[in-house]
């Protein structure tokens, strides 16, 4: 789809990169010509990801960090820039979320979303900022969902904090603009990751069944999909696309939004009639 250099020596954080999407996107990123930092928690995790993305050419180191502390991620954006020499892209893609009802979350479930995905956005936006600004140029990729603008129940702390990152996406659009960096999102559907599935697809209630069935195209998404669309927001061939959030879900959210979309249940044989029952009061 892509020259194999469109990403050539551009040097990219990723958070959460060493394992589901975010290890996807890295891996294709790298494939492209990146240089790569790849970043979480688990050490031993982020580690085997980096040997792996090697194999692809440029150059994966693994910075252990978590997110929601800003003195680990300045460290981390400081070890990036004397490794690679600078900081071209940063992909928010580190997320925490679990299914459950509401009235059962405490303040603590409540926070350790939020902390994770809105204040880690946040630290790692301003610390990879500091260095972007300088070189007036940057790239920021903020992964959200879809229930960030129509909301969801069961995953309120994950709905508030992703609504709070496509708010950031789009105010530093226009604040950031004057320094020559773009703020970008990407708003995925149901992609089968270990992570979101262990937490949000739970085996034995067929929830994977009912999300394909929920989707239009009737499948789930594929990683490289999402990959090469992150790609080319990063790259300099999307260089006027800014504060946009781009939705890959298979016309998901439209299906449950759109008021008459339910009609889909009603069979041929009962259009017919209806059309038939219509000519004749004509008539
Ligand atoms: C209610 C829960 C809970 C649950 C945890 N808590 N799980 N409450 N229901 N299922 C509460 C705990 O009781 C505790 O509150 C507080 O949350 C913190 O829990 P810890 O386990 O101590 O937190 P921590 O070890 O920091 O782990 C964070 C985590 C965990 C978010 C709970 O799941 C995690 O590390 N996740 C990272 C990866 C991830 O979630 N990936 C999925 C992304 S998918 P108390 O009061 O007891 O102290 C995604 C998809 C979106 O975002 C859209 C899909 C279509
Ligand atoms: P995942 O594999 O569980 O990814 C989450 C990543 O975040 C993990 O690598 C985890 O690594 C890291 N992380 C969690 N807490 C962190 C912290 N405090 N500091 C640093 N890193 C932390 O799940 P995924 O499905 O690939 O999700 C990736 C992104 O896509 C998320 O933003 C998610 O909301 C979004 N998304 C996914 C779907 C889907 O269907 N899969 C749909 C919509 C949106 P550690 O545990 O090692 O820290």
């Amino acid at each position: 789809m892509f020259d194999k250099q469109l990403l050539s020596g551009k040097n990219i954080i990723v958070t959460g990169g060493g394992t589901g999407l975010g290890k996807s996107m890295a891996s294709r990123f790298a494939e492209l010509g990146a240089n790569l930092v790849i970043t979480s928690r688990r050490k031993d995790v982020i580690s085997d990801t980096a040997k792996e993305l090697q194999k692809l050419g440029g150059e994966v180191i693994a910075i252990p960090c978590d997110v929601r502390d800003p003195d680990q991620v300045e460290k981390m954006v400081k070890q990036t820039v004397e490794e690679l020499g600078s900081i071209d892209i940063l992909l928010n893609n580190a997320a925490g979320n679990f299914i459950s009802p509401t009235e059962n979350l405490s303040p603590n479930a409540f926070t350790t979303v939020i902390d994770i995905v809105l204040n880690g956005t946040f630290h790692c936006t301003q610390a990879a900022g500091k260095f972007m600004r300088k070189n007036k140029s940057g790239v920021i990729l903020n992964i959200v969902t879809t229930y960030a603008w129509t909301g969801s129940g069961y995953v309120v702390p994950s709905a508030c904090a992703k609504a709070g990152v496509l708010a950031m996406t789009r105010s530093l659009a226009v604040e950031w603009a004057k320094y020559g960096i773009r703020s970008v999102a990407i708003a995925p559907g149901p992609f089968p990751t270990k992570g979101a599935w262990s937490r949000l697809a739970p085996p034995g209630m067929g929830i994977e069944k009912k999300m394909k069935a929920r989707v239009p195209l009737k499948r789930l998404g594929e990683h490289i999909e999402l990959a090469n669309l992150a790609s080319y927001l990063i790259s300099d061939q999307a260089s006027y696309i800014n504060g946009e959030v781009v939705t890959i879900d298979g016309g998901e959210w439209l299906q449950g939004a759109g008021e008459m979309n339910e009609l889909e249940k009603i069979p041929k044989a009962a259009w017919k009639l209806l059309e038939m029952k219509r000519k004749k009061k004509k008539k």
